[in-house]
Protein backbone atom coordinates (compact mmCIF):
# COMPACT_ATOMS: atom_id res chain seq x y z
CA UNK A 1 0.00 0.00 0.00
CA UNK A 2 1.12 3.90 -0.58
CA UNK A 3 0.20 6.63 1.90
CA UNK A 4 0.87 10.00 1.38
CA UNK A 5 1.81 11.75 4.77
CA UNK A 6 1.23 15.79 4.75
CA UNK A 7 3.47 16.98 6.83
CA UNK A 8 1.61 20.16 8.65
CA UNK A 9 2.31 19.87 12.45
CA UNK A 10 4.85 23.03 12.39
CA UNK A 11 3.81 26.11 13.62
CA UNK A 12 5.63 28.52 10.90
CA UNK A 13 7.21 30.83 13.78
CA UNK A 14 9.74 32.58 11.09
CA UNK A 15 6.39 33.81 9.06
CA UNK A 16 5.81 36.11 12.15
CA UNK A 17 3.80 36.45 14.88
CA UNK A 18 0.56 35.16 13.47
CA UNK A 19 -1.57 32.94 15.56
CA UNK A 20 -2.77 30.73 12.45
CA UNK A 21 0.35 28.69 11.19
CA UNK A 22 1.61 28.81 7.57
CA UNK A 23 -0.32 26.01 6.41
CA UNK A 24 -4.17 27.47 7.10
CA UNK A 25 -3.09 30.98 5.79
CA UNK A 26 -4.89 31.86 2.16
CA UNK A 27 -3.33 31.40 -1.05
CA UNK A 28 -5.68 32.23 -3.43
CA UNK A 29 -9.02 31.60 -2.89
CA UNK A 30 -8.25 28.54 -0.28
CA UNK A 31 -5.88 27.96 2.86
CA UNK A 32 -2.29 26.75 1.42
CA UNK A 33 -2.76 23.27 3.07
CA UNK A 34 -5.70 22.54 0.94
CA UNK A 35 -4.20 22.93 -2.37
CA UNK A 36 -1.15 20.60 -1.13
CA UNK A 37 -3.98 17.97 0.03
CA UNK A 38 -5.74 17.94 -3.15
CA UNK A 39 -2.29 17.48 -5.42
CA UNK A 40 -2.20 14.17 -2.97
CA UNK A 41 -6.11 12.94 -2.91
CA UNK A 42 -6.67 12.60 -6.85
CA UNK A 43 -3.96 10.57 -6.89
CA UNK A 44 -5.33 7.00 -6.57
CA UNK A 45 -2.73 5.11 -5.86
CA UNK A 46 -2.84 6.09 -2.49
CA UNK A 47 -4.89 4.02 0.23
CA UNK A 48 -4.85 7.21 2.28
CA UNK A 49 -3.87 10.61 2.77
CA UNK A 50 -2.84 11.29 6.33
CA UNK A 51 -2.56 14.78 7.54
CA UNK A 52 -0.09 15.73 10.43
CA UNK A 53 -1.03 18.98 12.49
CA UNK A 54 -1.01 20.77 15.74
CA UNK A 55 -3.38 19.01 17.98
CA UNK A 56 -5.61 22.13 18.57
CA UNK A 57 -5.84 22.40 14.56
CA UNK A 58 -6.97 18.60 13.76
CA UNK A 59 -11.14 19.32 13.63
CA UNK A 60 -10.37 22.90 11.57
CA UNK A 61 -8.27 21.14 9.12
CA UNK A 62 -10.66 18.34 9.29
CA UNK A 63 -13.61 20.30 8.84
CA UNK A 64 -11.40 22.63 5.75
CA UNK A 65 -10.53 19.34 4.18
CA UNK A 66 -13.71 18.25 3.86
CA UNK A 67 -15.32 20.70 2.94
CA UNK A 68 -13.71 21.10 -0.59
CA UNK A 69 -12.85 17.31 -0.41
CA UNK A 70 -16.01 15.98 0.53
CA UNK A 71 -16.89 13.33 2.84
CA UNK A 72 -14.48 10.57 2.45
CA UNK A 73 -12.16 7.96 4.27
CA UNK A 74 -9.04 8.08 2.16
CA UNK A 75 -8.19 11.60 4.32
CA UNK A 76 -7.18 11.29 7.98
CA UNK A 77 -6.31 14.18 9.99
CA UNK A 78 -4.17 13.11 13.49
CA UNK A 79 -1.89 14.76 16.02
CA UNK A 80 1.75 15.97 14.67
CA UNK A 81 4.61 15.70 17.02
CA UNK A 82 6.99 18.09 18.55
CA UNK A 83 9.98 18.22 16.16
CA UNK A 84 9.48 17.19 11.94
CA UNK A 85 10.47 13.62 12.82
CA UNK A 86 7.86 13.24 15.82
CA UNK A 87 5.43 14.35 13.01
CA UNK A 88 6.84 11.77 10.65
CA UNK A 89 6.93 8.91 13.43
CA UNK A 90 3.18 9.57 14.27
CA UNK A 91 2.32 9.04 10.92
CA UNK A 92 4.39 5.86 10.75
CA UNK A 93 2.49 4.38 13.70
CA UNK A 94 -1.17 5.46 12.62
CA UNK A 95 -0.07 3.09 9.50
CA UNK A 96 0.89 0.37 11.96
CA UNK A 97 -1.51 0.62 14.36
CA UNK A 98 -4.36 0.98 11.10
CA UNK A 99 -3.22 -0.99 8.84
CA UNK A 100 -0.13 -2.79 9.20
CA UNK A 101 3.56 -1.98 7.53
CA UNK A 102 4.46 -4.91 5.70
CA UNK A 103 7.77 -4.72 3.24
CA UNK A 104 5.39 -2.99 0.45
CA UNK A 105 4.14 -0.46 2.50
CA UNK A 106 5.44 2.99 0.70
CA UNK A 107 5.00 6.57 2.10
CA UNK A 108 5.68 9.70 0.62
CA UNK A 109 6.16 12.55 2.96
CA UNK A 110 5.37 15.77 1.68
CA UNK A 111 5.58 19.48 3.62
CA UNK A 112 2.12 20.64 4.14
CA UNK A 113 3.62 24.37 2.84
CA UNK A 114 5.09 23.45 -0.58
CA UNK A 115 1.89 23.71 -2.91
CA UNK A 116 2.92 23.66 -6.00
CA UNK A 117 4.33 19.71 -5.75
CA UNK A 118 3.61 18.62 -9.57
CA UNK A 119 1.53 15.26 -10.39
CA UNK A 120 5.51 13.90 -12.21
CA UNK A 121 7.23 14.31 -9.39
CA UNK A 122 4.87 12.76 -6.33
CA UNK A 123 4.43 9.40 -9.49
CA UNK A 124 8.22 9.18 -9.73
CA UNK A 125 8.91 9.46 -5.93
CA UNK A 126 6.29 6.27 -5.74
CA UNK A 127 8.32 4.43 -8.47
CA UNK A 128 11.65 5.11 -6.65
CA UNK A 129 10.85 4.47 -2.97
CA UNK A 130 9.22 1.05 -4.55
CA UNK A 131 12.64 0.12 -6.65
CA UNK A 132 14.97 1.82 -4.05
CA UNK A 133 13.80 1.79 -1.07
CA UNK A 134 14.61 5.55 -0.08
CA UNK A 135 14.16 8.81 -2.33
CA UNK A 136 14.90 12.65 -1.69
CA UNK A 137 13.21 15.22 -4.32
CA UNK A 138 16.01 17.70 -5.21
CA UNK A 139 17.14 20.08 -7.48
CA UNK A 140 21.03 21.50 -8.56
CA UNK A 141 22.27 24.23 -6.57
CA UNK A 142 21.70 27.58 -7.96
CA UNK A 143 24.07 29.59 -6.25
CA UNK A 144 27.87 28.78 -4.87
CA UNK A 145 27.33 27.32 -1.91
CA UNK A 146 30.14 28.38 1.01
CA UNK A 147 30.76 26.07 3.99
CA UNK A 148 31.09 27.93 7.60
CA UNK A 149 31.39 26.01 10.34
CA UNK A 150 31.63 29.16 12.75
CA UNK A 151 29.85 31.58 10.54
CA UNK A 152 32.74 34.57 10.15
CA UNK A 153 35.30 32.06 8.47
CA UNK A 154 35.02 30.09 5.14
CA UNK A 155 36.12 26.31 5.78
CA UNK A 156 35.32 25.54 2.12
CA UNK A 157 33.83 26.28 -1.33
CA UNK A 158 32.58 22.69 -2.43
CA UNK A 159 31.91 21.93 -6.08
CA UNK A 160 28.47 22.93 -6.86
CA UNK A 161 28.26 20.39 -9.55
CA UNK A 162 27.77 18.03 -6.59
CA UNK A 163 25.41 20.01 -4.92
CA UNK A 164 21.34 19.84 -4.83
CA UNK A 165 18.95 21.44 -3.04
CA UNK A 166 16.38 18.92 -1.09
CA UNK A 167 12.59 19.57 -1.41
CA UNK A 168 10.11 17.20 -0.74
CA UNK A 169 8.74 14.76 -1.19
CA UNK A 170 10.67 12.31 0.32
CA UNK A 171 9.63 8.59 -0.09
CA UNK A 172 10.57 5.60 1.72
CA UNK A 173 9.56 1.88 2.05
CA UNK A 174 8.09 2.79 5.82
CA UNK A 175 9.35 -0.43 7.40
CA UNK A 176 12.87 0.32 6.68
CA UNK A 177 12.30 3.79 7.55
CA UNK A 178 10.74 2.72 11.14
CA UNK A 179 13.66 0.39 11.79
CA UNK A 180 16.15 2.73 10.75
CA UNK A 181 14.13 5.66 13.38
CA UNK A 182 14.22 3.00 16.30
CA UNK A 183 17.69 2.27 16.26
CA UNK A 184 19.04 5.80 15.95
CA UNK A 185 20.17 7.24 19.74
CA UNK A 186 18.55 10.12 21.71
CA UNK A 187 21.66 12.31 20.52
CA UNK A 188 20.88 11.06 16.91
CA UNK A 189 17.75 11.76 16.83
CA UNK A 190 18.22 15.16 18.11
CA UNK A 191 20.27 16.85 15.02
CA UNK A 192 18.49 14.17 12.58
CA UNK A 193 16.20 16.96 11.06
CA UNK A 194 15.81 15.24 7.47
CA UNK A 195 14.42 11.62 7.41
CA UNK A 196 16.58 10.73 3.95
CA UNK A 197 19.75 12.04 6.29
CA UNK A 198 18.48 8.60 8.53
CA UNK A 199 19.02 6.55 5.61
CA UNK A 200 21.85 7.81 4.27
CA UNK A 201 23.69 7.66 7.90
CA UNK A 202 22.64 4.19 7.87
CA UNK A 203 24.73 3.66 4.66
CA UNK A 204 21.44 2.82 2.76
CA UNK A 205 20.91 4.95 -0.55
CA UNK A 206 19.13 7.25 -0.99
CA UNK A 207 17.87 7.89 -5.06
CA UNK A 208 17.59 11.08 -6.31
CA UNK A 209 14.08 12.83 -7.73
CA UNK A 210 14.02 15.57 -10.30
CA UNK A 211 12.53 18.88 -7.60
CA UNK A 212 10.98 21.77 -9.77
CA UNK A 213 12.15 25.54 -8.90
CA UNK A 214 8.46 26.31 -8.80
CA UNK A 215 8.19 23.64 -5.96
CA UNK A 216 8.68 26.19 -3.13
CA UNK A 217 8.47 25.71 0.31
CA UNK A 218 6.45 28.60 1.94
CA UNK A 219 8.85 29.77 4.72
CA UNK A 220 9.26 33.60 5.26
CA UNK A 221 6.46 36.28 4.63
CA UNK A 222 8.25 36.82 1.12
CA UNK A 223 7.78 33.22 -0.02
CA UNK A 224 3.81 33.83 0.77
CA UNK A 225 4.14 36.81 -1.89
CA UNK A 226 5.82 34.63 -4.30
CA UNK A 227 3.40 31.61 -4.14
CA UNK A 228 0.57 33.82 -4.18
CA UNK A 229 1.91 35.97 -7.66
CA UNK A 230 2.19 31.78 -9.04
CA UNK A 231 -1.39 30.88 -8.05
CA UNK A 232 -2.40 34.77 -9.85
CA UNK A 233 -0.71 33.31 -12.81
CA UNK A 234 -2.30 30.00 -12.68
CA UNK A 235 -5.73 31.31 -12.67
CA UNK A 236 -5.36 33.70 -15.32
CA UNK A 237 -3.94 31.00 -17.75
CA UNK A 238 -7.60 28.93 -16.99
N1 LIG B 1 6.38 20.26 10.49
C1 LIG B 1 5.70 19.22 11.11
N2 LIG B 1 5.86 18.98 12.46
C2 LIG B 1 6.69 19.75 13.18
C3 LIG B 1 7.43 20.80 12.55
C4 LIG B 1 7.26 21.02 11.20
O1 LIG B 1 4.91 18.52 10.45
N3 LIG B 1 6.81 19.51 14.47
C5 LIG B 1 6.11 20.55 9.09
C6 LIG B 1 5.62 21.99 8.88
O2 LIG B 1 4.24 22.12 9.20
C7 LIG B 1 5.94 22.23 7.43
C8 LIG B 1 7.14 21.33 7.17
O3 LIG B 1 7.27 20.47 8.30
O4 LIG B 1 4.88 21.86 6.57
C9 LIG B 1 8.41 22.12 6.91
O5 LIG B 1 8.85 22.77 8.08
P1 LIG B 1 9.04 24.33 8.28
O6 LIG B 1 8.91 25.08 7.02
O7 LIG B 1 10.26 24.51 9.11
O8 LIG B 1 7.71 24.67 9.12
P2 LIG B 1 7.52 25.25 10.56
O9 LIG B 1 8.23 24.40 11.56
O10 LIG B 1 6.05 25.42 10.72
O11 LIG B 1 8.18 26.69 10.41
P3 LIG B 1 9.21 27.46 11.37
O12 LIG B 1 10.46 26.63 11.37
O13 LIG B 1 9.36 28.81 10.74
O14 LIG B 1 8.55 27.52 12.74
Amino acid sequence: MVFAVVLAGGVGSRMGNSDTPKQFLKLGKSPIIVHTVEKFYINPKFEKVIILCPEKWVSHTDNLLRKSMGDTDRIAVINGGVTRNDTLYNALNYIDENYGINDDTIIVTHDAVRPFVTHRIIDENIEAAQKYGACDTVIPATDTIVHSTNGEIIASVPNRSELFQGQTPQSFNAKKLKELYERLTQEEKDVMTDACKIFSIKGEDVHLVDGEVFNIKITYPFDLRVAQTMIEGTMADD
